[in-house]
């Protein structure tokens, strides 16, 4: 096997402002102290790697340990492939190979049988033995033609609350929403702390995360988390509803939760990202020609144990 020119080995924990700054330097932002802080605590040292040019850091490459379910029933515990940069100055010279190839040993070393990631591009992976496992969409529907067909009012209540009260409800409810389904990922306390996090330049000028739950019988039955995008042209509202997140326990909470997206006033277009390809809601729409739907490649996964 070729021999990379570059040093590759696990960061410690003071190269964390280094390794975060490779990775603005490629995707394009800024990376804060105040980011770092939350990333920090979720980080997995022997699993953060880094390239090295001399002293210089040039390329940076992680996994964090997750579990997913798969056919069958069962959680497989994985490396989370992450944080892949290379600072543009080293481009195409095999530093993200390199980078790659320690970070599949280090899955085998551990026993996975599987490595799983999110691509940036679709281009990236496929040499490195990943293919797409779980596809996904992003939906989009203007209000004016979001009625469902059954509009009945829910059985349960929906109470907006804050982070607090989310932060105590949304663990239990996704739990029992994803329980089972292939390609979810159960969530630990540092997740969820991640998941929370919310300051105001990852908001692109809309609204705070606001945060709903769907009460049945006295006991949550599911939520929703989105953020609201104020805009007008001339006189007519032009707000946009994106959701973050949806999960239900069942139908009737499902669509009590849609019903409650579709409406909110003033709003003009409803969005929301990373859901499933088969979403159900196209059933439940009165005209379900207007739902747009943009199919996305989601979950890419690569066998480790063959
Ligand atoms: C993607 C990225 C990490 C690649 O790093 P790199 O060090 O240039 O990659 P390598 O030199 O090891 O490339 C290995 C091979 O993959 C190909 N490749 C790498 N990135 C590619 C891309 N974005 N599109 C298509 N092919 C790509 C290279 O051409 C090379 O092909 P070859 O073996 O046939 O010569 C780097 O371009 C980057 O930092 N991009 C911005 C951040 C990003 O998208 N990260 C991925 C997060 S999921």
């Amino acid at each position: 096997m070729e021999q990379s020119p570059f040093l590759v080995r696990a960061i410690v924990p003071e190269e964390f402002a280094s390794w975060e700054a490779v990775i603005g330097a490629s995707f394009g932002f800024d990376s804060r102290p105040e980011d770092q802080e939350v990333w920090k605590k979720r980080a997995e040292f022997d699993r953060y790697l880094a390239a090295f040019d001399g002293d210089d850091m040039v390329g940076t490459g992680g996994a964090l340990t997750f579990s997913m379910a798969v056919p069958g029933g069962t959680c497989l515990p994985f490396g989370g492939v992450t944080a892949v940069a290379t600072r543009p100055t080293h481009r195409r010279r095999g530093v993200l190979t390199a980078i790659m190839r320690r970070l599949q040993e280090q899955g085998v070393e551990r026993g996975e049988a599987i490595s799983a990631l999110w691509a940036a591009e679709s281009l990236i992976y496929r040499r490195f033995g990943y293919g797409v496992a779980i596809e996904g969409c992003s939906l989009k529907i203007e209000r004016a033609h979001a009625a469902l067909a059954d509009d009945r009012p829910p059985a349960g209540r929906l109470r907006q609350v804050a982070g607090e009260a989310a932060r105590a409800v949304f663990p239990g409810v996704y739990a029992r929403a994803t329980k089972g389904i292939p390609g979810t990922m159960p969530r630990g306390d540092l997740d969820w702390e991640m998941y929370f996090y919310d300051p105001e330049h990852w908001r692109d000028g809309a609204s705070a995360h606001r945060y709903v739950v769907y009460e049945r019988d006295g006991k949550p039955a599911g939520y929703v988390i989105y953020r609201q995008k104020e805009a007008w042209e001339g006189d007519y509202p032009h707000s946009e509803v994106r959701i973050g997140d949806l999960q239900a326990v069942d139908g009737e909470a499902y669509r009590a939760l849609w019903r409650y997206c579709f409406g909110i006033d003033l709003v003009w277009m409803i969005k929301a990202g990373s859901r499933r390809l088969r979403e159900p809601l196209v059933l439940l729409l009165k005209d379900p020609r207007w739902l747009q739907q943009s199919r996305v490649d989601h979950i890419w996964l690569r066998l480790l144990d063959v």
